[in-house]
């Protein structure tokens, strides 16, 4: 296993260019299941959950060719409908298949993913929304099996749950009702823009959506789609945790090729605290200061704050002037991170979904282990901040969802190195 050395207390400055978004390819790759083709899709990041997903499409049947950015994917051969344990277990995101294979093949059979340590990660909306089209759905030796024997047939979806909207049975429904026959409503969808990317590549392949965007999806379906070319949109969570860097380093760091329209409610708090905001039509830039005030946070699903980028700005928050709460609304128990931010010298103390965040002068380098994805960019971010060397390990994490992540630091002036961690 690998950990970061991080050196820190360096002033971030400079410009990196965002990647594509994870959570919008994942389940654009499970949507190119649905048409017999080669599908071609751009702007693809080279991450560990991307090559997680071409590995369970390769063992489904599929023909796959990834370099430069760009899969090649055709479907023709796709002759299996399940996905076991070991896949489902590495990530989560295996789940966005459901939909599409229910679609193929009128059939599927999916491993139950468990919980995670962001918490309880129920499946009840995804079972509800497709169950509504005509699926019959069996929880068997900790497998989903799923049937649609008379065909999927359009219906009238509520799909909002006790912590709101859900991405991944929002796109597993949606691409489901696509090949239903007959007309579908969507009613509470989630509207995060990795999901109206997904629709909008669904309509490049044939599916009728109107309300893409919106919280009431229609979709009229269809028989058939085809394979089509994408290009993928850039990732908003990637582009946040850069500002971030530069932001708690009271840098000067700039996004290019970024959406700066999907981080409206995170530019928000960033001003708050008194940093500068300046964004223009496809590029951010923060400029940083040496002391910054508390802020409220609280994550909702889009287009509020996002969860994703909850613990990164808890990390720029420990160094804030003042008492920050951060709510946690969408993963009540997401907060791991705090009792390791801690670690640095922070001042977190947790009360339920609730972190209480007061702000320190200081971070002093530490010994730290990441938890999960978002967590480890947050431990990162607080190593760059801190007085001294930090040691993050269990890094595997983080190369779930970024791309070229310390080479784009050391760009900007991190001091951050990649070595075997043997403690
Ligand atoms: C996606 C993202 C993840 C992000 C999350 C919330 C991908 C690959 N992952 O995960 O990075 O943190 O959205 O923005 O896109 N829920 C239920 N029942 C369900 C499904 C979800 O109660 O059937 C609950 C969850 O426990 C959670 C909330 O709904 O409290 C939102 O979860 P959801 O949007 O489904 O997260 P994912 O789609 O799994």
């Amino acid at each position: 296993m690998d950990r970061f050395v991080i050196e820190g207390g360096k002033e971030l400055n400079g410009s990196v260019v965002a990647s594509g978004a994870k959570n919008a390819v994942l389940p654009i790759l499970a949507g190119c299941v649905m048409a017999e083709g080669t599908s071609i899709i751009h702007n693809v990041p080279d991450l560990q959950d991307v090559r997680t997903m071409i590995k369970i499409l390769e063992y489904l049947g599929a023909k796959i060719k990834f370099k430069g950015g760009t899969i090649e994917l055709d479907a023709k051969n796709i002759n299996r409908y399940d996905a076991p344990y070991e896949f489902v277990k590495t990530m989560r995101a295996s789940i966005a298949l459901l939909g599409p294979l229910i679609a193929r093949f009128g059939k599927a059979r999916f491993s139950l993913p468990g919980g995670c340590v962001i918490g309880p990660r129920p499946i009840d909306l995804h079972i509800k929304g497709l169950q509504k089209l005509g699926v019959d759905i069996k929880i068997e030796d900790g497998y989903i099996v799923a049937d649609a024997k008379n065909g999927l047939k359009g219906n009238y979806i509520f799909l909002g749950g006790s912590f709101g909207s859900s991405v991944l049975a929002t796109a597993n429904v949606m691409c489901a009702a696509t090949l239903a026959k007959g007309t579908t409503v969507i009613e509470f969808a989630a509207c995060e823009p990795e999901i109206t990317d997904l629709a909008n590549f669904l309509v490049k392949m044939g599916a009728k959506i109107s309300g893409i965007g919106s919280p009431c999806l229609t979709i009229f379906g269809t028989k058939k789609l085809k394979a089509t070319q994408h290009k993928v949109i850039p990732d908003r969570i990637e582009t946040g945790t850069f500002l971030l860097a530069g932001a708690i380093t009271g840098g000067c760091v700039s996004v290019e090729k970024c959406q700066p329209l999907h981080l409206g409610a995170f530019f928000e708090k960033l001003i708050d605290t008194g940093v500068e905001v300046i964004t223009g039509k496809n590029f951010v830039t923060v400029k940083g200061r040496k002391n910054w005030k508390s802020t409220d946070v609280v994550t909702l699903p889009y287009p509020g704050f996002p969860t994703d980028l909850q613990a990164q700005m808890m990390a720029f928050l420990t160094l804030a002037d003042g008492v920050s709460v951060i709510t946690e609304k969408v993963f009540p128990e997401r907060f791991i991170h705090a009792a390791e931010l801690n670690r640095f010298g922070a001042s977190i103390n947790l009360d339920g979904s609730k972190a209480i965040v007061k702000g320190v002068k200081k971070l002093f380098g530490a010994r730290v282990m990441a938890s999960d994805l978002r967590a480890s960019a947050a431990l990162v971010l607080a190593g760059l901040a801190a007085e001294g060397t930090t040691y993050v390990s269990r890094i595997y994490h983080l190369f779930r969802g970024y791309e070229n992540f310390e080479e784009k630091l050391r760009s900007l002036g991190a001091e951050i190195k990649r070595e075997k961690d043997i403690t």
